[in-house]
């Protein structure tokens, strides 16, 4: 396929999410090399739904590493437990932090951040990696978010042999 993404500009949050995700998956059918479809995963949610920054990091060595990510530079390495992402891998399980001041522990990799969504991809009761959201405004991230973003999160599930 032309790598373009169709997008309607008046379109709301849920009929972006929603227009984006068959694109993203044929984007990715047929490319097995996880760090490339992880990359225009990344560029994709971004250009689509404008977040301030999105990106993924992977389990290598008991800790998170980052990965492919568009936005502002970040943390290389979040340790076990620690922060948004590192609580989010331990207890494997999505977090919304509707304001990020008020989360012990979050990492500020950038003072603009104000909140987020953590998700983890899970294989084999392993979580081997997360998708990071980051907003510049508070309360940003609901239900919607949590449901579309849990698609992306199984498609990346089913890369991962
Ligand atoms: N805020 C995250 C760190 C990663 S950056 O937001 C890109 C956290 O607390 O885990």
């Amino acid at each position: 396929m032309a790598e373009e993404l169709i997008l309607s500009a008046s379109a709301n949050k849920e009929e972006r999410y929603k227009a984006l995700i068959p694109q993203l998956e044929s984007l990715v059918a047929g490319e097995p090399d996880l760090i490339a479809n992880l990359a225009n995963i990344a560029a994709a949610l971004k250009q689509t739904m404008n977040f301030f920054w999105v990106g993924f990091y992977l389990v290598k060595n008991n800790q998170l590493v980052l990965g492919p990510f568009q936005g502002p530079v970040a943390c290389t390495r979040i340790a076990f437990g620690k922060g948004v992402c590192g609580t989010s891998w331990k207890e494997k399980r999505t977090i919304i932090v509707p304001n990020v001041d008020e989360f012990p522990g979050h990492i500020a990799c950038n003072s603009a951040s104000k909140s987020e969504i953590v998700l983890p991809v899970i294989k084999n009761n392993e979580v081997f990696l997360v998708l990071d959201v980051d907003s510049d405004k508070l309360n940003d991230f609901d239900t919607v978010d949590e449901r579309e973003l849990d698609k992306i999160i199984k498609m990346i599930e089913g890369m991962i042999v």
